[in-house]
């Protein structure tokens, strides 16, 4: 199949956009290169030689979009292009609201002009907000109540996308699954492409970047959480693991249909234990302070994963975490200035 990956340049676009081309598929990716990186661009092309179409544009330019997916004919596309830090969208939530909905908006609209039907789109956990405890682990039936502007993007496109699968008027009714990660870790196996954030905000990478010396400490956001060591528990699933999840979406498109399932291991681990986990992969004291709770924050999230393991027969093969994070140490050793 030719698939159009938006984001390909970026942590998890890039992943899905090599697991695509080493099954043998064609990939169009379309990334801006504000967040994601030319460097994995030259990688996946030395995979794919010329199964790999790179096109350098924003979301927002419908043209190029419409463009690119006429030019060859494609089978579906998978959504990873948006903006994804929760600090940030609280401070810049215009531009939060303008990639996240807007650029999907864009992007669905280039594929009604090029009759590209459809659509995995990557949302987020986030769009909980902060689940009452009942509700974790966290089901899809878990009301969505987003509790900052990121989650809040991406609840309105999949609001969007219910609107879109649901119209009566459309001869090619458009299908779509959406899935909601819990937090993405590790890199590629391989060890070829990994996870570069600029500015890097997220634990376990903050974690590693100490062992190398890059920071002098981890800061802990809060250890006055309601947990058994006071700091959040978060769902780390491999990002392997959710490529592969979301090549068991490929099968489960249905025109007309809006389906979705939350993607995480079903369990959670305190950032305590990440850290642990970080010095035991890395064998470095990883110094750690007590910081201010970060604003956002929920206390517990974790996934429970029944739904997709009974529709989609996915399950994690990555349930170590040490494992996971063993993944990243070996990435981002070799690349100790990321993709430079
Ligand atoms: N944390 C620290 N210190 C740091 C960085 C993070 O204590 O320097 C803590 C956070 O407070 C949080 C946990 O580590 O409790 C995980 O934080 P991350 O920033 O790694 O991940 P988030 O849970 O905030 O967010 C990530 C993605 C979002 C996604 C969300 C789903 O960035 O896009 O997971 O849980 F929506």
């Amino acid at each position: 199949m030719r698939v159009l990956v938006t984001g390909g340049a970026g942590y998890i676009g890039s992943h899905a956009a090599l697991r695509l081309l080493e099954d043998g598929h064609s990939v169009s990716v379309v990334d801006s290169l504000e967040r994601g990186h030319a460097r994995t661009i030259e990688i996946l092309k030395d995979v794919a030689g010329d199964r790999l179409e790179f096109l350098r544009a924003d979301l927002a330019d419908t043209d190029a979009l419409t463009d690119l997916l006429t030019r060859n004919e494609h089978d579906l596309a998978m959504h990873f292009a948006a903006l994804t830090y929760v600090g940030e969208s609280v401070e810049r939530p215009l531009d939060y609201f303008r990639t996240n909905t807007a650029g999907g908006i864009s992007l669905l609209t280039a594929m009604k002009c090029a009759g590209v039907r459809r659509l995995i789109f990557s949302s987020t956990c986030a769009t909980y907000g902060e689940p009452s405890p009942e509700f974790v682990p966290i089901g899809e039936e878990t009301p969505q109540n987003p509790i900052n502007p990121y989650g809040r993007s991406k609840l309105q496109f999949e609001e969007v996308l219910r609107a879109e699968v649901a119209n009566p008027k459309d001869p090619t009714p458009l299908a779509v699954v959406a899935l909601r990660y819990f937090n993405v870790a590790g890199c590629d196996a391989g060890g070829r492409i990994g996870e570069d954030h600029r500015p890097e905000s997220h634990l376990i990478p903050i974690c590693l970047e100490v062992a190398l010396g890059k920071r002098e400490h981890l800061t802990i956001f809060g250890e006055d959480y309601p947990t058994a060591d006071g700091t959040c528990i978060r769902d780390y699933v491999h990002v392997e693991d959710l490529i592969s999840a979301h090549l068991a979406a490929v099968d489960a498109l249905e025109p007309g249909r809006f389906k979705r399932w939350n993607v995480g291991i079903g369990r959670g681990y305190s950032v305590r234990e990440v850290l642990e986990s970080c010095r035991r992969v890395t064998g470095h004291a990883i110094p750690a302070v007590r910081g201010m709770r970060r604003p956002g924050d929920p206390p517990r999230l974790y996934a429970d994963p029944s739904a997709i393991a009974r529709d989609l027969g996915w399950s994690a093969n990555w349930t170590d975490l040490d494992a996971i994070v063993a993944t990243a140490w070996r990435w981002m050793q070799a690349n100790p200035r990321g993709y430079g």
